[in-house]
């Protein structure tokens, strides 16, 4: 049997408090700058981004490569770090559009809102919220993008049925994440702390 959902949040809280300072040294993949770059973002949006927005990117792929996020969207990042995704969204999106990050753990939540207003984005906001809970109301959503956040859920049924109740009709869901080709050993299987990696 797996850990309980708890148990997994609390790791994860762990181990992002401390990815919110730097991912530098903290993962198996390239992060930060470099991992950005790596994933094809624009060159020109990562050379601008504020470093702190950087400083912490730990994302798996390029949710943007899946489709446009047009002038005036509605956005939401589910599990937004630090905020990169968020500042490329509100980008795209520009004055006439709204971006919305959601993240369990409260360093990141802190990091993403000082890097968004030291990135001078006005269309940004950020809460501290469990994801497979969405404070939004139903259909609100054009887009809704995530970032190396649904492997870490225990809950993912819950977690693909909110963001399905918050998008609007036709609105696209853009996510990159990991996934398990083979199956786990059965002690990593059931450790919390494997599921927070
Ligand atoms: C690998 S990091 C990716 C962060 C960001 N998307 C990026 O690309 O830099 C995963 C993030 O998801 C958050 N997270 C994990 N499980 C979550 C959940 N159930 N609800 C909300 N956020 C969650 C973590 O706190 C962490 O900030």
């Amino acid at each position: 049997m797996g850990p309980q959902p708890e148990e997994v949040r609390d790791a994860v809280r762990k181990k992002y408090s401390e990815v919110a300072l730097s991912a530098s040294g903290k993962f198996s993949y390239p992060t930060g700058r470099e991992g950005a770059l790596a994933l094809g973002y624009d060159q020109a949006l990562v050379e601008a981004a504020f470093p702190g927005l950087l400083e912490s990117f730990c994302g798996v792929g390029n949710p943007f490569t899946l489709g446009p996020v047009l002038p005036g969207s509605i956005v939401l990042d589910v599990g937004c770090g630090a905020g990169f995704d968020l500042y490329t969204a509100a980008r795209l999106a520009g004055p006439g559009g709204r971006v919305y990050g959601v993240d369990l753990t409260d360093a990141m939540v802190s990091r993403a809102r000082e890097n968004l207003r030291h990135a001078g984005i006005a269309n940004a906001e950020v809460q501290q919220v469990i994801s497979e809970s969405l404070p939004f109301g139903d259909d609100l959503f054009d887009a809704v993008i995530s970032n190396g956040v649904i492997n870490l859920s225990a809950s993912k049924e819950a977690l693909f049925g909110e963001i399905n109740r918050v998008l609007k009709p036709g609105g696209r869901f853009a996510f990159a994440d990991v996934v398990l080709t083979q199956q786990l050993p059965e002690g990593l299987a059931g450790s919390a702390e494997a599921w927070s990696q």
